[in-house]
């Protein structure tokens, strides 16, 4: 398939972005599970994807995702407990994974009750490849990004040495002075760009600088910003934008 341009998916608010991206995500999840029995996902944190989460959550849509043959990974998380308001995971679980008939072992946190972000993102990988196969570099059948106003995208943040990564699946990257949890784990650039569909979901004012620029500067973005680095081998890139945003 080679490198696709974006598809953008504008939508009135975030709201009717949530309910496009839902929609989009449910009619995936079922196709693929019809043709390969699994769907794996990787999601993502902050703000925005909350609405989707619970979208999913309620019906319709919970009755059509397949939960039982969906796995759960995140695209990055703050290296903070499970139950810290700024843990991604947190937010995932308590809009979505708390209330639909997802098995306990389909969902596949950073785990961050260990020593280090670093030691976090060691352990990461390995779940990453014993659950992909040790030798296949992880492919995701979807995965969910947020855009940050600064263009970073999961935890890889502008100018970070781990935009050079092409080894390690996942690394422990450390977040610039402005936010306020600085010990993160992320995907790497390799898994996100070998996955078979990314959905960037960007909503509001403060994100329609960086989008216009992603969008309609490829180059100039990609030189400059982690999010426009983002560009499936072998997969398709959708952003979902809303009025504000796009
Ligand atoms: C995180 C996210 C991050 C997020 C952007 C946008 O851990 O913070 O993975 O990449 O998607 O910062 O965040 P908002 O949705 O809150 O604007």
């Amino acid at each position: 398939m080679g490198i696709m341009k974006p598809q953008v998916i504008g939508s009135e608010s975030l709201e009717a972005l949530s309910n496009a991206a839902a929609d989009f995500l449910v009619r995936r999840a079922m196709e693929i599970v019809r043709a390969v029995g699994r769907f794996t996902l990787a999601l993502s944190g902050g703000s925005t994807p909350q609405r989707l989460y619970e979208i999913l959550a309620r019906k319709p849509l919970k009755d059509r995702m397949p939960w039982q043959e969906s796995f759960f990974f995140w695209g990055d998380e703050r290296f903070v407990p499970a139950d810290h308001p700024e843990s991604n995971f947190r937010l995932a679980y308590r809009a979505m994974l708390s209330k639909v008939p997802v098995p306990e072992s389909n969902i596949h946190p950073v785990g961050t009750g260990t020593g280090s972000a670093h030691e976090a993102a060691e352990n990461y990988e390995r779940d990453l490849q014993k659950f992909f196969g040790v030798n296949n570099k992880p492919r995701f059948d979807l995965v969910l990004l947020g855009l940050g106003a600064d263009g970073h995208t999961a935890s890889l943040f502008p100018g970070d040495p781990v935009l050079n990564e092409r080894r390690h699946l996942a690394a422990a990257v450390r977040a610039p002075a402005q936010y306020a949890v600085k010990d993160r784990v992320t995907l790497t650039l390799p898994v996100l760009n070998s996955a078979a569909c990314v959905l960037f979901l960007a909503a509001g004012r403060e994100k329609k600088k960086m989008t216009d620029i992603i969008l309609n500067q490829p180059q100039k973005a990609f030189r400059l910003y982690p999010a426009a680095r983002i560009r499936p081998e072998d997969g398709e890139l959708f952003w979902f934008t809303d009025r504000e945003a796009h």
